[in-house]
């Protein structure tokens, strides 16, 4: 099934509503998503490193305890599958995309790369990429999460990335997003604004919904080898890149597609990031999308315990996704998320990232509902997106 019907749309979401500055770089990168992305030399060069240095394929773990522990009646869940994401080089899915764009870059003529980053993963690959190939690299960072993500700063320095904390709104993901574009504004000759999610200005939700395809298409073909098809895959929803990477190899199998947004202290308090589930018809960040705004149209403040979902958008694409019913998009409270964390350090080894968290978090109900709707044990599989050494600080803290 094709979700574009017109170029660069996805049903009545999508689009580019930018500065005219940007038009000429916007085009630019769109038809260097047609004569590069696809050409065969970019596949095998970006393909190459995924395996060299990424360290893909990333495993397909079967997870029995966290399965068992999530306490369901018997016969509801058969198998529990965890794409292994925490294991790409750097530590989340944030890599490939960034990656393939720096790629992207360099054949682009392009000399300086910069991003935003709210987690902080996102400016981490980048920086990675960048030291790897020879690029400066300037990371723009939400000063709130410059302090709750400091792990991630260090990382970018130590890789020779400038993190410049930004003061500005909420001082998170979105005001991070505004001053990296505004710098790409003055720049775009010689710059790539390297975005880190499957949002924006028409083409970065289709490039970067095409460099995270990865993670579904290896899931798809792991799990048809070793068990057969899953019921439902599921995944957290920042600005939606690891979701619709997972998302784009099931959408035409009658597969069951479920996003995880954040919700904060609570969808009713208003400090929440659940943008599809309470938010509205709007532009931000030069996509026409689902927004957290009042009355007036005007941006509000998005709130969530994870650095990476506290964004008052998503991607153009999970919008159209959740109009149509294609996919379903629920949401996990911030007590929640780090209560499914310590759950998976303490049944499985594994140290996953705040932001990851809120997908196990609905675990337990979204076997519950497969089973209604299959009427057999169901067979789920979840994007473990990232690990969790930047968090450890925020979970021991807020320790259950
Ligand atoms: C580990 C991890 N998972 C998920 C996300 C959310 O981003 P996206 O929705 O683009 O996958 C982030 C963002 O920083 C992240 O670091």
């Amino acid at each position: 099934m094709s979700t574009a019907e017109r170029v660069g749309y996805y049903g009545e979401f999508g689009g580019r509503f930018v500065a005219e500055t940007l038009v000429p770089a916007l085009e630019e990168l769109e038809r260097a998503f047609e004569t590069h992305v696809k050409s065969a030399s970019f596949q095998s060069e970006w393909r190459g490193l995924l395996a060299s240095y990424v360290g893909r394929p990333t495993p397909i773990y079967r997870a029995d305890r966290l399965a068992h522990d999530l306490g369901l009646e018997p016969g509801t869940l058969s198998e529990l599958w965890l794409k292994r994401e925490d294991l790409c080089h750097t530590g989340a899915h944030k890599i490939n995309n960034a990656l393939g764009q720096v790629l992207l870059a360099k054949r682009l003529g392009k000399t300086r790369i910069i991003a935003e980053t709210g987690a902080g993963q996102h400016g981490v690959a980048t920086a990675t990429a960048c030291a790897m190939q020879g690029l400066p690299c300037e990371v723009y960072m939400g000063a709130v999460d410059v302090e709750r993500q400091a792990p991630n700063v260090a990382r970018m320095q130590m890789l020779g990335a400038r993190v410049i904390p930004v003061e500005s709104g909420s001082r998170t993901l979105k005001d991070a997003m505004n001053e990296a574009l505004r710098d790409w504004v003055t720049n775009v000759r010689t710059t790539h604004y390297c975005v880190g999610s499957a949002a924006g200005p028409h083409p970065y939700p289709l490039l970067v919904s095409e460099l995270q395809r990865v993670i579904g298409d290896e899931a798809r073909a792991q799990l048809a080898e070793q068990v057969g098809p899953p019921d439902a895959v599921i995944a957290c929803v920042g600005g939606g890149s690891n979701a619709i990477g997972m998302f784009r190899a099931f959408i035409n199998d009658p597969v069951a597609l479920y996003g995880v947004e954040a919700a904060g202290e609570g969808v009713e308090t208003g400090r929440h990031a659940a943008t599809l589930t309470a938010g509205r018809v709007g532009v931000l960040h030069g996509s026409r999308t689902r927004v957290l705004a009042d009355d007036f149209g005007q941006i509000i403040e998005a709130h969530s315990i994870s650095a990476g979902l506290d964004y008052p958008g998503v991607g153009p694409e999970h919008a159209w996704l959740a109009s149509s019913g294609r996919a379903t998009y629920l949401t996990a409270k911030d007590d929640e998320a780090v209560r499914s964390a310590y759950q998976l350090a303490r049944t499985e080894g594994i140290l996953i990232a705040l932001e990851t968290a809120h997908a196990f978090a609905r675990l337990a109900d979204i076997a519950r509902s497969e089973h209604l709707r299959v009427g057999r044990p169901v067979r789920l599989a979840v994007c473990l997106s990232g690990r969790g050494d930047k968090d450890l600080a925020t979970l021991l803290e807020r320790k259950p």
